[in-house]
């Protein structure tokens, strides 16, 4: 027996749909079922021979086995920048626009810290991605969810939202490529949250993991670019960053990662750029909290960032034939779902009687078949009546996922 008191804001992070997911999955493991896992979206493919080559060196390089301050991570951010700026043409200050993170999810669930007050609101995608809630939690704040809908592009309509709320509210998160849809977002719609969270007095928050994982062309959003001489002129960007919609970035904070351009999920290490003021008080709450990544390990991002760009084209057509074979298959057993235009996920809508139970769906699915896919109904209300599946195994066992996924939408 304990007296031990937990304090309130634990219990929102109590209910854990991936927990009870991988609950779900060991079980299966343990009654002998051949498990497809597609339910995380962790990288199958491995880092680079340069990067890792980095690290290698750095591990038998003392200097680098103490404690990382602010300073030492100069190098890292001057790459984080000249990348940055190589990509969407916009100049980023190194010393006060730039962050290293221990993950881009350490950074976004972090930073309601440094903006809330308890009781505040921050406006969220839903559905979106968990850590996002969680550090609202964590700062006692209070969520706004704007629900997206498949009729409006899985873009949020901000004048939906409640003049009470909105009076109450310190930030607004986005994230486009978006997980769990694959929704990407035009300039036009960045535009417009930044001219609505300018009148509104909040911070314009964007998680951008998959700003290379983008598969074609998707319509002319540098045309639209506020400052026609920012245009880039050999834009190497698929998709558009916030900062394109904010350049003088007046309330907007951008999250990056190596963890899915450079499949570098375990190694943890992100950054964020953006306003100066808000990198600084993400700084001050990530100074009472932790001593940065370890050098060897920026120093392999380092490489990335600055070698070559060949691995990040080998994830993406890796990813792109995934999808080609994944969707195929669904087709041919008429289930029509569409064919995204970018992120390593598909998001497909529930046939009845799982319509409206996407959790039993999962379970069900994993326990009779063995894949593992995430209820839509984990990554927000909104979310329910849907799937996802990560394309993290190669083609022919996606497609024995779909076949086992055809008998069991037929047994049921
Ligand atoms: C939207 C979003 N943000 C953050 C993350 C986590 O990134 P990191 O590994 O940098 O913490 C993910 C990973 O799937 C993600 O989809």
């Amino acid at each position: 027996m304990t007296n031990i008191q937990f304090a309130k804001r634990l219990q929102p992070l109590q209910s854990n749909v991936f927990a009870d997911m991988d609950r779900a999955k060991a079980l299966a493991l343990a009654a002998g079922v051949q498990l497809i896992d597609l339910s995380l979206g962790s990288s199958d493919l491995p880092a680079e021979a340069h990067v890792i080559e980095a690290i290698a060196q750095s591990l038998h390089d003392r200097t680098t086995h103490g404690y990382l301050l602010f300073n030492g991570t100069q190098g890292f951010r001057e790459a984080a920048a000249n990348w940055y700026e190589q990509k969407f043409g916009i100049k980023v200050d190194p010393q006060t626009e730039v962050l290293p993170l221990i993950g881009s999810q350490e950074g976004t669930a972090h930073l309601p810290l440094a903006l809330l007050n308890p009781g505040d609101f921050a406006l969220l995608l839903d559905p979106g991605y968990p850590s996002h809630a969680g550090g609202v939690y964590l700062a006692s704040g209070q969520i706004y969810s704007m629900p997206l809908r498949e009729e409006n592009g899985f873009l949020p309509v901000f004048a939906d939202i409640p003049a009470p709320v909105l009076a109450q509210s310190r930030m607004m998160v986005l994230s486009y490529p978006h997980n769990p849809t694959a929704a990407i977002a035009p300039l036009s719609f960045f535009q417009e949250a930044v001219a609505f969270c300018q009148q509104h007095n909040l911070a314009l928050v964007h998680d951008f993991p998959y700003v290379d994982l983008v598969f074609e062309q998707t319509g002319d959003w540098e045309k639209n670019l506020p400052n026609p001489k920012s245009k880039i002129q050999n834009p190497k960007s698929l998709v558009p960053s916030i900062l394109q919609a904010d350049p003088q970035k007046s309330i907007s904070i951008e999250f990056f990662t190596l963890s899915k351009s450079y499949n570098m999920g375990g190694f943890r290490i992100g950054y964020a750029i953006g306003n100066a003021q808000l990198i600084n008080a993400l700084r001050q709450v990530k100074a009472a909290v932790d001593f940065n990544q370890y050098r060897g390990i920026l120093n392999g991002a380092i490489a990335a960032l600055t070698g070559p760009q060949a691995g990040v084209k080998t994830a993406v057509a890796t990813f792109q034939q995934r999808r080609d074979a994944f969707i195929t298959a669904l087709h041919r057993i008429g289930w029509n779902v569409p064919t995204p235009q970018a992120t390593m996920y598909i998001w497909a809508k529930l046939p009845s009687p799982w319509s409206q139970n996407s959790i039993e769906f999962c379970t069900q699915l994993v326990k009779q078949t063995g894949v593992a896919a995430s209820p839509g109904a984990g990554f927000g209300k909104s979310g329910e009546g849907y799937v996802r599946f990560a394309l993290v195994h190669e083609p022919s066992l996606l497609e024995t996922a779909v076949e086992r996924m055809a008998k069991f939408l037929n047994s049921n």
